[in-house]
């Protein structure tokens, strides 16, 4: 296996990976004009079967980021969905795999930049990611000194590649420091926010509490998962402003996304988070994910769409 994927998806056909092109002229190029989704596709080894989780949210945020930067998608949902278990087949991939689905601005943009003339273009480039260590092992982290971008200037509701300036910015400086996971940002009132690629828990006397989606973070689909298995569960749960210090005082603390899954956070400046390992809710919130994503749990298979329909109809 060639070290990425051998076919992408680009402006509407299966493509080896060479010929996934951008021209420079575009405003994708010139000024990171895109909105796009991390995707995770996860491998069951014992259907040999390989399961998108939870295509459709991930669809209805492209489309929400998509309206919101005055973007008209040349393609329907359904379209976008088959073109990503084709170029998941084409791949042939044997494990998990996170793709990116993204929607850019093409040529264009110089004639005016209104609707219409504007080309939208699209691809769908896939690789393999196993989980990282972290995941098991958790990571330590610090609160960025950078703020995270704001509704009112740069919305991080929108998952668009320029944010990402923003979360360059922050992690780089993490990793200069010596943290091995990523940092924590502070919106522009202090409040925590989330990590710069993925969103932050904490639990506090039982109970799993994270910012609310005004709190200046991605409306992450990870964190909708966690909180309605954990209400599913009997876990008490809060939607509500955290402080910094708070992060101090914390039982556990983990980032979730589509990338980090679940990533326990052992640490922040230092401060050890309870025991200064990965706690018991958040690992039991783990298990729940993972038998969850790989279409173990019956109740939850709905959130799945096999790509290689060996499966047997679920019960
Ligand atoms: C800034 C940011 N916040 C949160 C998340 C988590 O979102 P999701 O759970 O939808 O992947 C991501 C991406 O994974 C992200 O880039």
């Amino acid at each position: 296996m060639p070290e990425h994927a051998r076919y992408v998806w680009f402006d509407g056909a299966i493509v080896p990976w060479e010929e996934a092109r951008v021209h420079v002229s575009t405003a994708a190029v010139l000024r990171g004009a895109n909105v796009f989704e991390g995707v995770r596709a996860y491998w069951n080894a014992d259907e040999r079967e390989l399961y998108i989780f939870r295509d459709a949210a991930h669809m209805a945020r492209l489309w929400n980021s998509a309206k919101i930067m005055r973007m008209s998608p040349p393609w329907t949902q359904e379209e976008l969905s088959e073109a990503e278990v084709a170029v998941l087949r084409a791949n042939a991939f044997e494990g998990t795999v996170w793709f990116r689905l993204t929607l850019y601005v093409g040529e264009g943009e110089e004639r005016g930049g209104s609707d219409g003339q504007v080309r939208i273009g699209g691809f769908i480039l896939p690789r393999l990611s196993p989980r990282s260590k972290g995941v098991s092992a958790g990571v330590d982290s610090c609160v960025s000194t950078w703020t995270r971008i704001g509704d009112a200037s740069v919305p991080p509701r929108v998952k668009a590649g320029a944010n990402y300036h923003n979360a360059s910015l922050a992690w780089m400086e993490a990793r200069l420091a010596g943290y091995s996971g990523q940092p924590i940002m502070l919106n522009e009132r202090g409040k925590v926010a989330e990590g710069p690629g993925a969103c932050l828990m904490m639990v506090r006397d039982g109970r799993l509490v994270t910012p609310p989606v005004t709190s200046n973070i991605l409306e992450s689909i990870t964190r909708a998962t966690l909180l309605e298995l954990a209400r599913d569960a009997g876990i008490p749960t809060q939607e509500r402003e955290i402080d910094r210090t708070e992060l101090y005082v914390a039982d556990e603390a983990f980032f979730c996304g589509s990338g980090a899954e679940i990533t326990p956070i052992n640490s922040v400046d230092r401060y050890p988070v309870g025991t200064g390992r990965p706690g018991p809710l958040t690992r039991r919130l783990q298990d729940l994910y993972f038998s969850v994503v790989e279409g173990r749990v019956p109740r939850y298979r709905d959130w799945l769409t096999p790509v290689y329909q060996r499966a047997t109809t679920p019960a």
